[in-house]
């Protein structure tokens, strides 16, 4: 598959087939991805692989946390306290795509909630996966990591593998670490549900939207003499 194909085909997928991935292909995804650009090569990216079990056991003490209303200390602000344009409402026709694919009415508390703590289980894929990164390192090493997590998005996609990037797992660091018995030197920047794509599921039917380069690039004496 060409990078462009995989570029255009990956998307965020919340519904998987109980199909389990094997851990040779898990290995391969991670191989991949480890060809990505760091600063100074650094490599910031520690990776924990949860499947059976213990990825059951994880999903089921993070959903009770949502479930009870505990509010998460996350190691780093991934969103600004106060949302502002263009990305408020960018953020809302996204939130509206999803409820929509399920019918979900917008006044229906318990069924957008039940939605939302699906995130806590990684949408039932077999396989989530968690990143950490060295809490001394800087601000650089987050533009690293998300050049390794694309990559093995990417790398999933050429396998006919489906995922789904999730901050929503990085909400309770606190309780993940205690489950996987880190100490907090390790910073959770975030998780991934990795599977085989569900492909009956409505939740998967739609693709978000994109603005054209023209929105957001400015070309600065971009001349050419013919
Ligand atoms: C770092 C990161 C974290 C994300 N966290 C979540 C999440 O917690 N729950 C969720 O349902 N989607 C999450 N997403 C998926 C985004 O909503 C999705 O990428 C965006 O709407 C674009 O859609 P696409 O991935 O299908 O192209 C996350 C994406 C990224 C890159």
């Amino acid at each position: 598959m060409d990078v462009k194909t995989a570029l255009s085909t990956r998307k965020s997928v919340r519904a998987y087939l109980k199909r389990p991935v094997e851990r040779a292909v898990i290995e391969g995804l991670l191989d991949a991805a480890r060809h990505a650009p760091s600063g100074a090569n650094t490599q910031p990216w520690r990776v924990w692989v949860l499947s059976g079990e213990r990825k059951a056991r994880l999903g089921a003490r993070l959903e009770q946390a949502f479930r009870e209303g505990r509010r998460g200390a996350p190691d780093y602000a991934y969103y600004p306290r106060e949302w502002f344009e263009p990305y408020q409402s960018r953020r809302r026709a996204c939130g509206l795509q999803l409820y929509e694919a399920l019918r979900i009415a917008r006044d229906d508390r318990q069924r957008r909630a039940d939605q939302w703590a699906a995130n806590y289980r990684a949408f039932d894929a077999p396989v989530m996966l968690l990143f950490f990164v060295d809490r001394r390192l800087g601000a650089g090493s987050y533009l690293d990591y998300g050049m390794f997590l694309q990559s093995l998005m990417l790398a999933a996609v050429e396998q006919g593998l489906a995922t789904c990037a999730q901050a929503a797992l990085a909400e309770y660091p606190e309780l993940v670490r205690d489950e996987l018995g880190l100490d907090d030197e390790l910073r959770l920047l975030c998780g991934m549900a990795l599977g085989y794509e569900d492909r009956d599921a409505p939740i998967n039917a739609y693709r978000t939207p994109r603005e054209p380069v023209s929105e957001f690039t400015t070309f600065i004496d971009h001349t050419r003499r013919r």
